[in-house]
Formats: structure tokens, sequence, C-alpha cells
């Protein structure tokens, strides 16, 4: 039986995944988040394609672990930028010094992501689930997108979710000042705002051969959520985890996106892991879209020139 289309995400998720023989011998790879789950496992698989990485890590002590673990195993160079992603200065920081140090870009992949139950506001008065899932990926992409044009063939992925069918964005309450903070929605809020922003970077990128696209990494065993309290973390790892896969899965996907021929110039979609889908269509609206653009600029300090 042939699901209606907004439920064609089931049975997708069930398809043969692609994969591809495709190498990334020395192209340069910027990573999120690849101290744990999701992220791990694509920076195993992009070293083991021989990919150049550069991991963008808060925590000194895992990021060191990591980079010596990939290469020793793998025998190919990772650098670390360190830099909290939950932070504005931050997310700078971290791009001058990718700035001033790479002169080419082959790949971006923005995976680091956070769920709350709690509203928690970051440093600079944002939510932080909004904060850490979108705007930090958009400030990230926006300053290094002139490398990537440079650099071209290249290519960002930005690590979205199905969780952006939830819904929750509300641009008369990013802050969630009015609301009750509901944790899913919030997640789903940041998602949806993400994926309006490819569509918008995508019509921005057509013809510089910079391709942006967006993934559902899969329903995985990560410490995603891990943060919250103590029913959270119980539903979790005693309920949920059975029916989690591997994120292995996602390290494939995430590779194959990153390194397919095939998909040189595929840009302005969503994939579920390697099927490309249709998202919600609230997600769709590009009117939204350029709203959530113009809001995200200003909330990152960024000029429509940047
Ligand atoms: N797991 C799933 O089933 C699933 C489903 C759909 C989408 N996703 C998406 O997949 C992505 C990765 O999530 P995951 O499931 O792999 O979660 P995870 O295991 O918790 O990993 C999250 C990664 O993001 C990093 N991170 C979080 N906040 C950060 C910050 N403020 N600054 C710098 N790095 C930060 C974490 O660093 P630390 O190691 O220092 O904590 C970690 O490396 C997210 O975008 C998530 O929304 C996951």
């Amino acid at each position: 039986m042939k699901l209606p289309e907004e439920l064609q995400f089931i049975s997708n998720a069930r398809m043969l995944q692609k994969t591809t023989d495709a190498r990334m011998d020395g192209r340069v790879c910027i990573l999120t988040g690849a101290t744990s789950g999701v992220g791990y496992q694509a920076a195993r698989r992009l070293a083991q394609g021989g990919a150049r990485l550069v991991l963008i890590c808060r925590n000194d002590a895992k990021a060191a672990a990591l980079q010596e673990e990939l290469q020793r195993e793998f025998n190919v160079q990772i650098d670390v930028v360190l830099g909290d992603l939950s932070r504005l200065a931050d997310v700078r920081d971290v791009a001058g010094k990718i700035l001033g140090n790479y002169p080419r870009i082959d790949v971006l992949i923005n995976n680091a992501g956070v769920h709350n139950t709690r509203r928690i506001l970051t440093a600079d008065g944002i939510e932080t689930v909004f904060f850490v899932n979108h705007l930090a990926s958009f400030l990230l992409t926006r300053l290094l997108l002139d490398r990537l044009i440079a650099s071209a063939p290249s290519r960002i992925l930005q690590v979205n979710s199905q969780g952006h069918r939830f819904g929750g964005l509300a641009l008369d309450d990013l802050n969630w000042d009015r609301r009750r903070y509901k944790g899913l929605q919030g997640y789903g809020a940041s998602k949806v705002a993400q994926l309006l922003t490819v569509w918008e970077l995508a019509d921005r990128l057509k013809g510089s051969g910079v391709t942006i696209n967006a993934v559902h990494p899969g329903e995985v065993r990560t410490n995603i959520g891990m943060n919250n309290g103590f029913l959270y973390r119980w539903y979790q790892r005693y309920l949920l985890w059975w029916i989690l896969k591997d994120p292995v899965i996602s390290g494939d996907a995430i590779y194959y996106l990153a390194a397919a021929p095939e998909l040189a110039e595929v840009s302005g979609k969503f994939f579920n892991l390697t099927i490309e889908e249709k998202p919600a269509s609230h997600a769709l609206d590009r009117s939204v879209g350029k709203r959530v653009l113009m809001i995200s600029e200003q909330l990152t300090g960024l000029s429509t020139a940047d």
C-alpha cells in the first residue's frame, strides 16, 4: 500500500540506501558535532574515505581523543578548532580561524545539535535549541560562503531532522517568551527554520558550483537529549533505545551526500538518509523562509551583503 505523500517518510526510512565508491582524498571537510553520535560516525566514514577533516568541537579532551583515534586508524590529517556553538562570538571566532588557515573548503557539514525539554537561554539571550541547531549553522555557513564559492565545486550539508514535521516555528515568539516551552516543538522550530533557509541559500548559490542540501540522519542511538532530566534519559535509554538504529547508517548517508559524483549539481533538497524526500508543507513556505532569513541575519548580526 502506498502511503500518502506526507507519510512517505515512514516507507523511505525502510528503503535500500545508496552508497558510493567515490573517495574524498585530501578534500577539506569542516564538520561540527563530531565528538558523539551522528557526527562521530560521519567523521569516521569521511576519514576512511581519505578526507582531510577540520572538526569544530567544544570539548578539548573529547576532541583530542577523537583526533588521535582518527589519525591512528585512518592515517589522515585531522585538525580541531575549539568553539562553543551556543555562543555568537565563538561561531565568529571559529569561522575566522577557518578562513585564516584553510585556503579551500570542499565540504561544510553542520551537524552539531541539541534537544532540550526546558527553555534555556544562551549567553546572548537566545533560546539554546534555536541557536545551536539553526542560528549557529546559518551563521557559520554564511561566514564561510565566499570561501566555499571560491573553492567550487563544493558542498554544504545541514544535518536536519524529521523533527521539522513537529512544526513549532512562531516568528513572533522565536524565544518562547509568550508560550510555554515544549521540547519537541522547540526542536521542530529550529529544524523548520534551518530548512527554510536552505531553500533561500540554494537559490542564492545557483550557478556558483556550491550545493546546499539537508539530511535527516535516521532515528539513531546517540546522546541527543541526554542532558535533560532523569525521566527523559530513562525513556531514551530503556524504551526508545531498542527501536533506534546504529548511527553507522547516519555516517554512511552523510558520506554519500558529501562524496557521490551523481549529486555534484543537486541542491536545495531534503534527504531522508540518502533518499530524496518532500519535507512537510510548512517547511516549504518560501514567504516565511524569506522572513526567517532576514530575522536570522538580524539575530546573528549579519548584513545582507555578508
Ligand atoms: N539521533 C537521532 O536520531 C537524530 C535524528 C534526527 C536528527 N538528528 C540530528 O543529528 C545531529 C547530531 O545529533 P546526535 O543525535 O548525534 O546527538 P549527540 O550524540 O548528542 O551529538 C551532538 C554533537 O553536537 C555537539 N554539540 C552540541 N552542542 C554544542 C555546542 N554548543 N557547541 C559545539 N558542539 C555542540 C556535541 O558535542 P559534545 O560531545 O561536546 O556534547 C556532539 O558532538 C543533530 O543536528 C540532531 O538534531 C539526530
